[in-house]
């Protein structure tokens, strides 16, 4: 069965443009429960940790320099099929090819600043929480 977890984050172009607000609406219309949530923001060194699955592709510093430009809202959600509904609901990574009415489609620029991170495992949805959150804090 599939888990009931996601992690997200508000990324800093969103937070910076003042679209928290409405984000966090629409993640809570779409039926996401919020358990945690945390406006902080990303040194190079962690935002490198995060990323460090994409670490030697070509976008992998100018993502971790943006990524460390501005805060961002920590989340953990849940749901029913909390990672493909949230991945759903954000769209495709890069706006231009993102659905409708999804997240990035509404409120992100570029592939790079696009507003908004899923995680795109029930594995990992649990590795990246634990990168904000302790484990008092997930509930
Ligand atoms: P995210 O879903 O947080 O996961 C990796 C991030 O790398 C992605 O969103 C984008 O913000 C960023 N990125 C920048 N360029 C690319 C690219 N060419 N392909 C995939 N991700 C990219």
């Amino acid at each position: 069965m599939k888990g009931r977890t996601t992690y997200t984050m508000i990324k800093p172009d969103a937070v910076s443009a003042g679209n928290s607000g409405a984000i966090i609406k629409m993640i809570e219309e779409a039926g996401f429960n919020i358990v945690a949530i945390k406006k902080t923001r990303l040194n190079q060194e962690v935002a490198g940790k995060f990323y460090a699955v994409h670490r030697g592709r070509p976008f992998y510093q100018d993502l971790c320099n943006y990524m460390s430009s501005g805060p961002i809202v920590a989340m953990i959600l849940t749901k029913d099929n909390a990672v493909d509904d949230f991945r759903t609901l954000i769209g495709a990574t890069n706006p231009s090819d993102a659905a409708a009415g999804t997240i990035r489609q509404l409120f992100a620029t570029s592939i790079e600043a696009n507003a908004i991170h899923g995680s795109d495992s029930d594995e990992n949805a649990l590795i990246e929480a634990g990168f904000f959150f302790s484990e008092l804090e997930r509930y």
